[in-house]
């Protein structure tokens, strides 16, 4: 289904109520802080630490913080991304100008930015995601969603015709947060003493990776729309670049709606469905939503990580049989979970 662009409606003429597609009052959008007292922080991870922390570390260790993290919160902050290990790390200059150019891919002008809409049946492009009838509510917020790794698997009309520079820079961007996830998920394997192998097999160089960039629009009726539609995320891990900063995102914490207040230089990182399945239920997926803003716009980027298309998808061995669990979730391959998933099955 094609959707029109919301940022369009609202540039266009001075809209003072909101349109019934979008209108979504059911849900209550206020959410709590977590220095409201009612909530714990969410946790904040150094990555610095993290790199030079084990599991077996007597102290509590960075990656004891990071196990308890992912099965408490399913999010946590990842900061100190400018670590050094060869090749990796992530200079905050970058990751400002990476803000910057994602912002000027929304200010593109309108015949441009149409160039690259989504196709019907198709999910990459700009658009919104899951949209599969003409009767289902809209969120407040176009999406510019695509495939980024293995590179073969790009379509040639989205990643390869984006301005040069931008493409450039999303190239270095796509590498070093890959390289970010795999430290992330290599030290959640050794926190429940997953074989190094074990997680290899699922995340070696065929790791497939896709970005999602959101721009929420400001919106006259801020308690009337939604800016993303509660879900969990059907990937391995997110890694969220917060673009500008505008609250919005809120996770559920013990039933509660809570927002989450982005770091400077830092990412929002967060478990998705296939790491609940690859630790069987040990680490949680999260349900998150956002909500939008009745003055500012609000940017943000997701990157996310996947096992490769041929890879199997399911619960990895030490938390099987280690803890003499049984297999909570049966096993599919990728390529077959995300055709599930887009369709909806
Ligand atoms: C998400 O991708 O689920 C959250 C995006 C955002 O914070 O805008
Ligand atoms: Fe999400």
């Amino acid at each position: 289904i094609i959707v029109p662009s919301v940022q369009e409606m609202v540039e266009e003429k001075v809209i003072t109520t909101v349109p019934p597609r979008y209108v979504q009052s059911d849900q209550d959008k206020s959410g709590v802080t977590d220095d409201s007292g009612l909530i714990p922080d969410i946790p904040v991870i150094d990555m610095k630490r993290l790199c030079s922390s084990a599991a077996k570390d007597s102290d509590y260790s960075e990656v004891q913080k990071l196990d308890l993290a992912c099965k408490e919160f399913g999010f946590f902050q990842a900061k100190s991304l400018n670590f050094s290990l060869v090749n990796h790390g992530i200079d905050p200059t970058f990751l400002d100008k990476t803000k910057l150019e994602t912002h000027d891919l929304f200010s593109l002008p309108m015949e441009e930015k149409k160039k690259f809409w989504q196709k019907p049946d198709e999910m990459e492009g700009f658009g919104q995601a899951f949209v599969l009838s003409e009767d289902q509510k809209l969120d407040w917020a176009d999406i510019f969603f695509f495939t980024m790794q293995p590179a073969q698997l790009r379509k040639p009309h989205l990643f390869p015709k984006l301005p040069l520079p931008f493409r450039d820079t999303l190239e270095m961007y796509s590498a070093q947060v890959k390289s970010i996830a795999k430290i992330l998920i290599a030290k959640m394997g050794e926190a429940l003493e997953i074989k190094p192998e074990e997680i290899e097999e699922r995340f070696g160089d065929d790791m497939f990776q896709s970005m999602r960039m959101n721009y929420y629009p400001p919106c006259p009726e801020p308690n009337q729309v939604i800016g993303l539609t509660p879900h969990s995320d059907a990937v391995a891990l997110t890694i969220l670049l917060q673009v500008n900063d505008v609250e919005g995102l809120q996770i559920k914490k013990d039933g509660k709606w809570v927002f989450v207040k982005p770091l400077p230089n830092a990412f929002i990182v967060n478990v998705g469905d296939v790491l609940e399945i690859i630790t069987n239920g040990i680490y949680k997926s999260i349900e998150h939503r956002v909500v939008v803003n009745s003055e500012k716009e609000r940017l943000s980027f997701a990157t996310f990580h996947n096992p490769g298309l041929n890879k199997e998808i399911s619960p990895a061995k030490s938390p099987v049989e280690k803890r003499k669990k049984r297999a909570k979730f049966k096993s599919l391959i990728t390529k077959d979970y995300l055709k599930g998933l887009f369709s909806r099955e």
